[in-house]
């Protein structure tokens, strides 16, 4: 069997992480022969609760989960791990502005940045989760200058999986039939979600969404602002926001990140832009990737219409002020 994987989860003993700890510790992410060691931080107020999630993994009697390691530390938490799902963020409370949040937020991920150069492997691979996802993984990339910058991303996984679901529901097939959905830009009510194009397999031949729905009107609107306004219902439904789907969405993209994409098929990852298809530079903007040997590489060549050009300008822009307000935050 192979040497034991040290992977980090932050923010371990939230709602999320309480899904996707079970979901990497059985294998669902890398593989079902990696053994593992997870390494679990969170602040000093859970540590209780961290025993409690602790102990649950051990009764889980997991056959690849070679140890556990909770802490308080980040010295402790990154040390020589190869991957980070960087979950672990301070949430918005009533009365809170969207500044203060980002505020708090860019000033931890400055600090996990910093032990993420110190103490973790140098091909480690880290997925941002915690809100604003896009800028925290920024923030935290610019200070690791030790890791390359390609090895930061944030989730928008779960808006493409929000948006696969959406599209089988309308075409009525099982959601495995439908793929190539994108997310561009930054996780947020101005992310756009893209059907055209997306394929589905009908009757085992691969056809085009938007010829198979036949509806251009519902995909440029409902469609758009129902995955764009989706975390808004799962919150006012379920009164916390979303935990299970969150997780999944986490447990695809580091799956797809270490273990590759298949053929013909793209998922959306938050990476650090390049400037393909007119995005700013230097932000990380959600596109379109194929994975190869643990390499994400930005696909080419598809067509923008003019509805789809308005909609990268607006969530790029956002993504610029959001960075702007964050280096601020961080050089006052
Ligand atoms: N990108 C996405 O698609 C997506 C989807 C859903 C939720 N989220 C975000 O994920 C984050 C976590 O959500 P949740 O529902 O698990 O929240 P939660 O409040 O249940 O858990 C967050 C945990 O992070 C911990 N934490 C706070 N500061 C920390 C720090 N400096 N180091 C380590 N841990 C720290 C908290 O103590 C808490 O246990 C939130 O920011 C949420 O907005 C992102």
């Amino acid at each position: 069997m192979a040497e034991p994987l040290r992977v980090v989860v932050t923010g371990a003993a939230g709602q999320i992480a309480y899904s996707l700890l079970y979901m990497v510790a059985k294998g669902d992410v890398f593989g079902p022969n990696q053994p593992l060691i997870l390494h679990l931080l969170d602040i000093p107020p859970m540590m209780g609760v961290l025993e409690g999630v602790v102990m649950e993994l051990a009764d889980c009697a997991l056959p690849l989960l070679h140890g556990v390691v909770p802490t308080d530390d980040p010295a402790v938490a990154f040390n020589n791990v190869s991957a980070a799902f960087l979950v672990g963020a301070m949430p918005r409370k009533q009365g809170m502005e969207r500044k203060d949040l980002l505020s708090a937020n860019v000033k931890i991920f400055k600090v996990q940045g910093e032990a993420l150069d110190k103490y973790a492997k140098k091909d480690v691979k880290v997925l941002v989760v915690g809100n604003p996802a896009n800028t925290n993984a920024l923030i935290c990339s610019r200070y690791a200058p030790s890791i390359p910058r390609e090895n930061f991303t944030a989730m928008t996984r779960l808006d493409q999986n929000r948006a696969q679901a959406q599209i089988a529901a309308k075409i009525n097939v099982p959601v495995r039939k439908v793929s190539n959905l994108i997310i561009w830009g930054n996780h947020s009510s101005t992310q756009f979600p893209d059907a055209s194009h997306a394929v589905v397999e009908v009757n085992g031949s691969v056809s085009s969404v938007p010829e198979v729905v036949k509806d251009q009107a519902w995909l440029n609107s409902v469609f758009v602002e129902t995955v764009q306004k989706r975390g808004a219902a799962v919150i006012n439904a379920r009164k916390m926001s979303s935990a299970m789907s969150a997780a999944k969405a986490a447990s695809d993209h580091m799956k797809d990140w270490f273990l590759g994409t298949a053929p013909e098929r793209f998922v959306s990852m938050g990476v650090l832009s390049d400037g393909s298809y007119g995005a700013p530079k230097d932000v990380v903007f959600s596109f379109p990737v194929t994975i190869k040997a643990g390499k994400w590489e930005i696909v080419q060549g598809l067509k923008i219409s003019d509805f789809a050009r308005q909609l990268l300008d607006v969530t790029g822009k956002e993504l610029e002020e959001e960075r702007q307000e964050a280096i601020q935050i961080i050089e006052a």
